[in-house]
């Protein structure tokens, strides 16, 4: 504890001296001690093993290498540590290189500094880099890099689109490992669900198991002053094939870590079978996510794929307009969601729209209408408002702007029975663990479980003539997903 402070106080004169948007080009965040510490004693090391050979990737200024080696030695280990540190940024370097020195001088080790890229500096799969080390610890750079950027194109088999370098230093430190060693790592939470993550995700999943997964409950504490805009976890993973029955999952709301919560949820409900990771911070979070899980099919494959709306409105200006006449179609905007129904009009500007452009017209039929934007400090990311035909069947169509999602639906029961579904707790819990942002995606509600069409019928059925409230979609709920 004490050197690992000792190099972050070093580490904040650095920080001082340093413009922000420069260590921003190396996607350069230090991790505070006390994260340091807690991560390093995360590690299940083998003591057995005459010499332990720890990789430290994008080190900075040694901070967690200080953790793990004072970790190591503490536990009262007297064999050998040989520590590999890659770290390119010059101006760090000086200050790693002195850390290294004071770590060697309290611990005995052996070091090697890498100032060469780490993923550009070896190939990916490459036999000769493979099963290197017994254990890697890291905070890699948060960095989204462009899609034909050198790092992307040296390591295709798990990018897709313009990728975040912190998950290419993953993946190359899952190629260095050997096999049963473990990596520590703190990084942000984006890669546990989305497209642009499913090609490194199934690559981890054919080598690794998760066996930790920490989580922060305020994003602020984590990076001590410095404002980190992802939400980062700390995950700890093993080199293995061997599905483990359960993940430890633990949070905690101090910097000090001095209130970590922890509990063990089921593998299978925390790793899905299609490759999402669900962060869970409790026993009823995990239970809600077991309850779905039973469930088999999704919306698209019941013939119900949610879509996102089709006019982007400051694109369309010339058809938008605030008053009806004989050539308008109603334009259903997120404001128009209220209480549960789709009220239009209600004197918003630009909500008719004139046109006879088929890619701007949708039948007019039943929708369930899901806001795809919410603030952070409503309660509910799902919030969404049903709309019948019978509504305003003296229109041919309407139009829907593209900060909704929305679902077509055959008969008004239906309409209702996904808004059971999308307006209850378990639904909202079960998208709010997946998605951690406050966007509705809907490649992500399509891929939620759901009941067949004649279960989210008779749901829906039973709703109507009801209030349109949570607790009423809930105490439906409760009745048929058991
Ligand atoms: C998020 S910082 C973490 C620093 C340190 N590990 C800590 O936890 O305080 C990531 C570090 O990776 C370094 N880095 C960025 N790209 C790199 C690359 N391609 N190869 C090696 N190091 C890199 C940055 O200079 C930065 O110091």
């Amino acid at each position: 504890m004490y050197l690992t402070k000792d190099i972050y106080n070093n580490t904040e004169n650095f920080i001082a001296e340093m413009p922000k948007k420069q260590r921003k080009e190396y996607g350069q965040f230090f991790t505070v001690p006390s994260t340091a510490d807690y991560m390093a004693s995360l590690a299940s090391i083998d003591y057995s093993k005459q010499t332990l050979s720890i990789l430290d990737a994008g080190a900075g200024s040694g901070v967690l290498s200080a953790a793990i080696v004072a970790h190591i030695r503490e536990h009262g280990y007297n064999g050998g540590i040989e520590l590999t540190c890659y770290e390119t940024d010059p101006k760090v370097l000086p200050l790693l290189k002195e850390n290294l020195a004071r770590i060697n001088d309290s611990y005995r080790i052996s070091y090697t500094i890498n100032t060469e890229n780490y993923i550009l500096s070896q190939k990916f799969g490459s036999p000769e880099t493979e099963s290197l080390y017994d254990l890697i610890i890291g905070n890699p750079p948060y960095k989204k890099i462009a899609k034909n950027a050198e790092e992307a194109l040296a390591m295709p088999e798990v990018c897709y689109g313009a990728p975040n370098l912190y998950f290419l230093f993953w993946a190359m430190a899952i190629h260095n490992l050997k096999s049963g060693g473990e990596i520590v790592y703190i990084i942000p939470r984006s890669w546990t669900s989305g497209a642009y993550f499913a090609k490194f995700r199934e690559y981890l999943f054919s080598q690794c198991v998760i066996t930790h997964l920490h989580l922060f409950a305020s994003r602020d504490k984590v990076f001590d002053g410095e404002s980190v805009l992802q939400e980062t976890i700390i995950v700890k993973v093993k080199k293995t094939t061997v599905r483990p029955e359960t993940v430890c999952i633990t949070s905690s709301s101090t910097s000090d870590f001095s209130d970590v919560r922890k509990f063990e949820a089921p593998y299978n409900v925390i790793v899905s079978n299609r490759q999402y990771v669900f962060l869970v911070t409790d026993g009823e979070e995990s239970a809600a996510l077991d309850r779905l899980s039973h469930l088999d099919k999704t919306l698209p494959s019941i013939s119900l794929p949610m879509k996102t709306g089709i006019v982007v409105d400051f694109r369309t200006r010339e058809v938008l307009r605030n008053e009806p006449s004989e050539t308008t179609y109603p334009l259903f905007y997120s404001q128009h969601i209220k209480n549960g129904r789709v009220i239009w009009p209600v004197g918003k500007e630009d909500e008719y729209i004139c046109t006879d452009r088929i890619g701007f017209l949708q039948d007019n039929t039943n929708y369930l209408l899901v806001k795809r934007f919410t603030a952070k400090e409503e309660k509910r990311r799902l919030q969404c408002g049903i709309y019948l035909q019978s509504d305003h069947p003296e229109y041919a169509h309407i139009s829907t702007q593209n900060k909704v999602n929305f679902i077509k639906c055959k008969t008004p029961e239906l309409a209702y029975g996904l808004f059971v579904l999308m307006n209850s707790s378990i639904y909202d819990t079960y998208y709010r663990i997946l998605n951690g942002s406050t966007q509705v995606n809907s490649t992500e509600i399509n891929n939620m479980p759901v009941p067949d069409i004649d279960t989210i019928t008779a749901m829906g059925r039973q709703l109507m003539g009801q209030e349109l409230t949570v607790l009423n979609c809930n105490t439906i709920i409760e009745q048929w997903i058991r």
